[in-house]
């Protein structure tokens, strides 16, 4: 059976009565509408977790002046029946009142790691994630919680976070799950018309290209981001906002790739805004 809970007193007394049968208890953020890169993370959460936590919100502080914020799809019912079927113990979809009380005055900022790549385009973007992830932690106090590595940025600055403000969660990362065509999976896809689509592809197409290149022994930082550059940047339709080779752990820029490298893009395709990532790790062994 799901709960669902829009009040944070309704959460803290199902994670008490879970955590009194001895279950460990696992978090899955979101802002709903989900889809198979959400679904990866509820199951690895149901993995290792008795009871499983989901929250629904879309998070007003997170999005720009201008971005999607009002359009952002809400599909409830499709989500909690998604939630349903995975197993999840509770929905957390609270109104914005109930995390943004009035008088609310605390922002967390993660210096350093916000500064580049998406948080170079949008600024406070990051602050208003790690403020909410903050809340969703205090509120749930999970032993675990589940992030993608599709938003790499978005796991590396969380990390972050957790280990300066000695935050006692363990934080998972899942892999990027894409669709069938090679788009990175995205709420945000559902805004792109068929041509759109068609060309967005050019980003996991450059990507995979990429990973052979890497694979093959191509080590120069510089050589990686042209070439994605020279592929992506070529596609009609499709406007590069960055290409970024840099440490997934640090997201410190690399000259040369070593161990492991996180080549990340950014791309307006129509006006809609798409991110795309290639992780590789253990290179070498
Ligand atoms: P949202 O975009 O809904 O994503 C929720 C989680 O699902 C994130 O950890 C994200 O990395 C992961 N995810 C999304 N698409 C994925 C994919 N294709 N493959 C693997 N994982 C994927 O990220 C957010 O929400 C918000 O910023 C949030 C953390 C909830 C704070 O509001």
């Amino acid at each position: 059976m799901t709960a669902v809970a829009g009040k944070i007193r309704e959460v803290r007394s199902a994670v008490l009565e879970a955590r009194r049968r001895g279950e460990r208890v696992g978090l899955v953020p979101t802002l709903g509408a989900l889809h198979h890169g959400h679904v990866s993370l509820l199951r690895a959460a149901r993995a290792e977790n008795g009871f499983v936590v989901v929250s629904l919100f879309v998070n007003p502080t997170q999005f720009g002046p201008g971005e999607d914020y009002e359009s952002y799809p809400r599909p409830m019912e499709k989500d909690l029946t998604i939630c349903r079927q995975e197993g999840v113990a509770l929905v957390f979809a609270p109104p914005t009142e109930e995390m943004y009380p009035a008088g609310f005055a605390t922002t967390v900022h993660v210096a350093g790691l916000t500064e580049k790549m998406c948080g170079a385009s949008r600024p406070g973007h990051f602050d208003g994630v790690c403020t909410v992830v903050a809340k969703l932690f205090g509120i749930v106090r999970p032993d675990a919680a589940y992030f993608g590595e599709k938003d790499a940025q978005q796991l590396a600055v969380v990390r972050q976070m957790v280990q300066d403000l000695n935050l006692a969660v363990e934080i998972r990362a899942c892999p990027l799950v894409r669709d069938a065509d090679g788009l990175a999976t995205s709420s945000r896809n559902q805004y792109l018309s068929a041509r759109e689509r068609a060309s967005a592809l050019v980003l996991g197409r450059a990507l995979a290209q990429t990973r052979e290149r890497i694979e093959a022994g191509e080590r120069d930082a510089a050589s990686v981001a042209d070439g994605v550059r020279r592929l992506a940047g070529d596609e009609p339709g499709v406007a590069l906002e960055y290409v970024a080779v840099v440490d997934p752990d640090t997201l410190a820029d690399l000259e040369r790739v070593e161990r492991q490298v996180l080549v990340a893009v950014a791309a307006k395709v129509g006006s809609t805004r798409l991110i795309d990532n290639l992780l590789v790790r253990n290179l070498g062994d």
